[in-house]
């Protein structure tokens, strides 16, 4: 059956219209595992009206058959849908061939031997935030903790001195958080960070190099040539907002969910789990980047359903990740499970270039984060706050400490 404006049953019964799917939808931002699995349940694949029309690729071997066939699910006209109007992100959106070149750039400098170097300097950044908490016994989390952490590891090790990060800090936050609510806020903190970027990077070309990103990306080559300064811009933009939102949410659900469930928290505080397989496990349950688009470039076909070419396509990570052919009991967490060949860092030749640095800050958040906070719960449910869209996750969390 191919399905154009297809229902399924969710799995409380409620009719669902794939139709009216929207990845921005508030309604299933704090439980969209019931429409996953009505799309999943779909056959062929689903197709939203939203945003002009996209097909929606939902269980697990289609979107991995997608995400590793670049030459057919372009990522060339951007990633998004809605697409945004930015100039491509580098190198998210470049394919193959050149995608290599541009990746080959940072590919060591983001790999676990130099991630590892960085990890007691990381480590310190996350006691000193924790310690900051102080003896606060209610307390906002993300505010607190889980959205400062990645931003503060990410501007240091892009290259950013001190008396910029703060600026680029809160650009970075009004640009995301105020979307929707205060758009000329945004676009006015956008404006900032991009034209005080392309400052520092004409500023350090004639600088020694130093230890930080921003040095290799000021030597990298692409195509047998100095890359250029627009370039190294789109590379960071990348780097910002690929790295800061999705790593927040993967620590804001670690913490949801172990506020919830004292034994897991035990478990980890007594080293009864090994704490990289928790790491990927929370990645997999919270899905931070749930979806992503692709272009078809040539008419073909993907889980028994003709596609054309230029129809846009999105490829759903979250839903794959809770996929019940690959992982059992899909929507529940089990701190040990293994194999987790999960898709929250994606697949494919795009698959994350900062996986490494990512999990390293999910593991010393969970590790440093649950000693300091002792016994914690969730100190007013109702204050619990998720954003959605592509990424998705806790941007709210009030914690209370007991005891
Ligand atoms: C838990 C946190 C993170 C998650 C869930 C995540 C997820 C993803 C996903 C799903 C992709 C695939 C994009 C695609 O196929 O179109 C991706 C790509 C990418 N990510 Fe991450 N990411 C995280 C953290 C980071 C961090 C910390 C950085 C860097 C500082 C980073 C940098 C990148 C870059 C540069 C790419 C593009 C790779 C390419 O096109 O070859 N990410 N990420």
């Amino acid at each position: 059956m191919t399905i154009e404006s297809a229902t399924s049953r969710s799995d409380d019964q409620t009719e669902f219209d794939a139709a009216t799917f929207d990845h921005f939808g508030q309604e299933h931002a704090e439980h969209p595992e019931q429409v996953w699995a009505a799309l999943r349940r779909i056959a062929g694949l689903a197709k939203s009206e939203k945003y002009g029309g996209f097909r929606i690729i939902s269980r697990y071997d289609d979107i991995c058959a997608a995400a590793r066939n670049p030459a057919v699910f372009s990522s060339a006209k951007g990633v998004a849908i809605p697409p945004h109007q930015l100039p491509p992100l580098i190198p998210v959106g470049i394919d193959p061939p050149m995608h290599g070149q541009y990746r080959k750039v940072l590919n060591a400098e983001l790999g676990p031997k130099a991630i590892a170097r960085k990890e007691a300097e990381y480590r310190e950044l996350a006691d000193q935030l924790l310690s900051e908490i102080g003896d606060r016994r209610e307390f906002d989390f993300c505010e607190a903790f889980s959205a400062q952490f990645p931003e503060r590891v990410a501007l240091r090790t892009i290259g950013f001195d001190p008396e910029d990060r703060q600026s680029l800090g809160r650009w970075f936050h009004d640009m995301t958080h105020l979307r929707g609510i205060d758009e000329e806020a945004a676009g006015m903190a956008a404006m900032s960070m991009f034209g005080r970027v392309t400052e520092v990077i004409a500023l350090r070309r004639g600088e020694p190099r130093r230890d930080d990103l921003l040095s290799v990306l000021l030597d990298g080559e692409v195509d047998g040539r100095p890359m250029r300064d627009d370039e190294i811009l789109m590379y960071i933009v990348l780097l910002l907002f690929g790295g800061l939102d999705t790593t927040a949410s993967a620590i804001s659900g670690a913490f949801y969910y172990l506020a919830q469930h004292p034994k897991d928290r035990e478990r980890l505080l007594a080293d009864e789990v090994a704490l990289d397989r928790a790491v990927e496990e929370f990645v997999r349950w919270t899905s931070p980047v749930q979806a992503l688009g692709r272009t078809v470039t040539e008419s073909t076909e993907l889980g028994g359903c003709p596609l054309r070419e230029g129809e846009p396509v999105l490829l759903l990570w979250g839903a794959g990740n809770r996929d019940e052919t690959v992982f059992e009991s899909p929507d529940e967490i089990q701190l040990d499970r293994f194999p987790n060949r999960h898709l929250g860092f994606g697949m494919g030749p795009h698959r994350c270039l900062g996986s490494h640095l990512a999990k390293t800050m999910v593991k010393i958040a969970i590790e440093r984060g649950v000693k300091a906070l002792g016994h914690f719960e969730l100190a007013d449910e109702s204050r619990i706050r998720w954003a959605t869209g592509e990424a998705r996750g806790i941007v709210e969390l009030p914690l209370r400490r007991r005891g």
